[in-house]
């Protein structure tokens, strides 16, 4: 395995490996830099470790340059950062590292390089590559890395249990690297895993949800939602997700286990568009169906009403796991409530009016409400899927129809609010929402058309049933 590096970078190396040496210490590239370098992946971001002052490190470098980058540190961590030419470099000192039972507040004292690469998460971002003068761009590997990058292994150092007690984010992290890089984490590693899963408690929602948001951010998700779910870990702040565990069979009716039903909806959405919270509608679209689980004798399983019962638990678990309660949000729930939809138009007779009402409800979202329903349609019956996805075309074709003729997307009625108001001399009441329903409802389902005289005469109509007069003007 080789490593390619730029113009840039290779000046950067050989200025820190100067400086560090003037300084009288070893130094060494590590890290996620490394391991993706070695694998071709693209890099972002530099890890330096040095034996002594990581911060006079970072200094003495920044100091060499014609624009000197602001140097930022954390004295208590040893820890110094600069950018320079678009460049995020990070410094530290190599350490001797544990943590105490009850913190993430280790406990430090200056190590060897070697003592520094034990402490880390993974052989694979464990592995170094010297920056001294005798053994320049030598990869220093005492944990077997390489190899362990070669079978696509994920292995930690140290004993796991040590190295997730250390620091149990590590966990979330073994899977979100498992998913990203599709490597394999080692049984014994993974049984790790599972006994040490309560320790996940300590760590913030705010960094599971990060690593969280890496494994969907995946080409494909359900390998880390699947580990996430096997390793106890999703229980420990997820426990909606894990209720849709399982497939129930009564009177000899079964009916599909909604978790891996959902890992495929995932996986599907994930093939067809790289947005986070597309997958997230995908993740929460059957959320509900827990709680909306019926057996009715003689017809099987039901889940009427899942999809409201979802829109509902989006804010919450939005809030739970820390994500963010804005148009993010709001746009996941819309997708969750009218997950069902478009597959309703599939069958036979559907009128303009449901297309027109499908068109004004999902406005802008469409086409991800349009992939989102599309990646709904699993089943292990290929002629079934077929069948369905040939229908779902025609529907496509049908809505791009209506839309032309009547453009009802992000589409407001010819009469506001306001105009009703100023027409009658009246405040906002109920009476203005009754009107400006009445003449909504009318368009979209074709009694009358979508212009300003006929609503005009409509809202007429209604205002002297509700005993309105206009005002003079
Ligand atoms: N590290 C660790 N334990 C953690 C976090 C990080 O041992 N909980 C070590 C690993 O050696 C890791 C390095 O610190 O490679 C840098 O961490 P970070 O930047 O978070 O991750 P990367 O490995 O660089 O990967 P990515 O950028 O994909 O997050």
């Amino acid at each position: 395995m080789d490593i390619v590096c730029t113009h840039e970078e290779e000046k950067l190396f050989a200025t820190i490996g100067e400086k560090a040496a003037a300084l009288g210490f070893s130094c060494y590239l590590i890290g996620g830099f490394v391991r993706d370098k070695l694998l071709g992946r693209p890099t972002k971001d530099v890890d330096i470790v040095c034996t002594g002052d990581g911060i006079a490190l970072a200094h003495a470098v920044a100091a060499t340059f014609t624009h000197k980058p602001h140097v930022s540190f954390f004295k208590n961590f040893g820890t110094a950062h600069f950018r320079q030419n678009g460049i995020d470099v990070e410094f530290v000192g190599a350490r001797k590292e544990s943590y105490s039972e009850h913190s993430r507040k280790p406990e430090v004292s200056p190590g060897t390089i070697e003592d520094d690469q034990r402490r880390r998460d993974f052989t694979i971002n464990a592995l170094a590559i010297s920056l001294n003068a005798d053994n320049y761009g030598q990869l220093v590997d005492p944990f077997n890395g390489v190899a362990d990058l070669e079978s696509k292994i994920i292995r930690t150092p140290l004993d796991p249990d040590i190295t997730f007690s250390d620091d149990p984010l590590r966990m979330m992290r073994a899977i979100r690297f498992s998913t990203q890089l599709n490597f394999t984490i080692l049984p014994e590693i993974f049984e790790a895993i599972h006994r040490n899963r309560e320790r996940i408690r300590i760590i913030s929602q705010e960094r599971i949800t990060d690593e969280l948001n890496k494994i969907m951010a995946a080409p494909k998700p359900s390998i880390g939602l699947d580990l996430l779910y096997r390793s106890g870990l999703l229980r420990e702040f997820f426990p909606q997700f894990v209720a849709l565990v399982g497939a129930e069979i009564m009177d000899g009716k079964g009916h599909k286990d909604n978790f891996y039903h959902t890992l495929q909806v995932i996986d599907n959405a994930a093939g067809k568009s790289e947005d986070l919270w597309l997958r997230w509608a995908a993740l929460l679209h059957d959320i509900g169906k827990p709680a909306t689980k019926r057996f009715e004798e003689g017809h099987g399983w039901t889940f009427h009403g899942h999809e409201v019962v979802g829109e509902r638990m989006v804010p919450k678990i939005f809030k739970q796991l820390k994500l963010p309660q804005n148009d993010k949000m709001k746009y996941v729930a819309r997708l969750v409530a009218l997950h069902l939809r478009p597959i309703s138009l599939t069958k036979e007779d559907i009128t303009d009016s449901a297309m027109r009402r499908l068109l004004f409800d999902a406005g802008e979202d469409l086409e991800d409400l349009m992939i989102l329903c599309e990646s709904d349609i699993t089943s292990k019956n290929k002629q079934k899927v077929r069948r369905y996805l040939e229908n779902f075309e025609l529907v496509k074709i049908r809505l791009k129809e209506v839309e032309e003729k009547d453009r009802i997307r992000n589409w407001q009625p010819p009469i506001s609010g306001e105009e009703i108001m100023r027409t009658f001399g009246i405040g906002p009441s109920r009476e203005v929402g009754v009107i400006k329903t009445a003449i909504r409802e009318a368009i979209l389902d074709g009694q009358i058309a979508n212009n300003y005289d006929d609503a005009w005469q409509l809202m007429m109509e209604k205002a002297s049933e509700l005993k309105l007069h206009p005002v003079q003007s």
